[in-house]
């Protein structure tokens, strides 16, 4: 059949999740598959899908770069425009949800939690090993806002890039990193038949995890 629902339909086999394979704190679990997907030569390993809520509730998806766990290994770094589509829904409601897929070895992830800027100065290191154009980018881009015409965002580009010759590109005040902190996270591992592996872990109040299998 070369066209119909069952066109791109696949099994997936690559590999289980058993109790066996849990660690006691998801973070260590995330990191070991994160590093099983980069070492699978999959693309893009870093890319998250991350929604946001306004406060009444209406949500809105859309990728960014998963830029590594903050100092305390708590919650998932990105940086981004603060005054952007999701920098201004984060400010009035600070719940989010992530969403990594792995295709090559047939995982997901979904983590979802409460959001807090991290602190100045890591935004400010994180801007400093940044390519020079990326910097220029951040003050010349109102991110998520109209613009009339790719001439003008051309031509503030190279406005700013003047205004900073022979010297560095200090970090605009309104572009920095968000951490979430999870309070919900879980793993899904495809498997054949559709009977997949998924794996919820839970926060308790006294911070530890709790541990359930969900069906498929
Ligand atoms: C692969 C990929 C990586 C991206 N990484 C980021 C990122 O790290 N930070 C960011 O602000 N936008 C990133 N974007 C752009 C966002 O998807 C989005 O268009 C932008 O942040 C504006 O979103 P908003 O209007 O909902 O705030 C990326 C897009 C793609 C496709």
């Amino acid at each position: 059949m070369s066209s119909g629902p069952n066109l791109f339909r696949r099994d997936y086999s690559a590999h289980k999740l058993d109790e066996g394979d849990l660690t006691l704190n998801p973070l260590d679990l995330f990191k070991n598959w994160f590093s099983k997907a980069a070492e699978s030569g999959e693309t893009d390993v870093n890319a998250m899908t991350l929604s946001t809520a306004s406060k009444d509730g209406l949500p809105f998806s859309r990728i960014v770069l998963f830029k590594g766990l903050n100092e305390s290994e708590t919650g998932f770094v990105f940086f981004t425009n603060f005054n952007s589509r999701k920098g201004k829904q984060l400010m009035e409601n600070p719940w989010a949800a992530l969403n990594f897929y792995w295709p090559i070895p047939e995982r997901q992830i979904n983590i979802r939690g409460k959001v807090e800027k991290v602190k100045n100065e890591i935004s400010d290191e994180y801007f400093r090993t940044r390519p020079r154009q990326s910097q220029i980018s951040a003050w010349a881009s109102q991110q998520s806002e109209v613009i009339e015409s790719r001439e003008l965002l051309e031509e503030k580009f190279s406005e700013i890039e003047k205004k900073f010759t022979g010297m560095d590109v200090p970090r605009p005040n309104n572009w920095g990193g968000f951490s979430i902190e999870p309070d919900f996270i879980e793993f899904w591992q495809g498997r054949v038949g559709r009977l997949h592996d998924r794996f919820l872990y839970s926060r308790n109040k006294d911070n530890g995890w709790k541990i359930e299998r969900l069906s498929p």
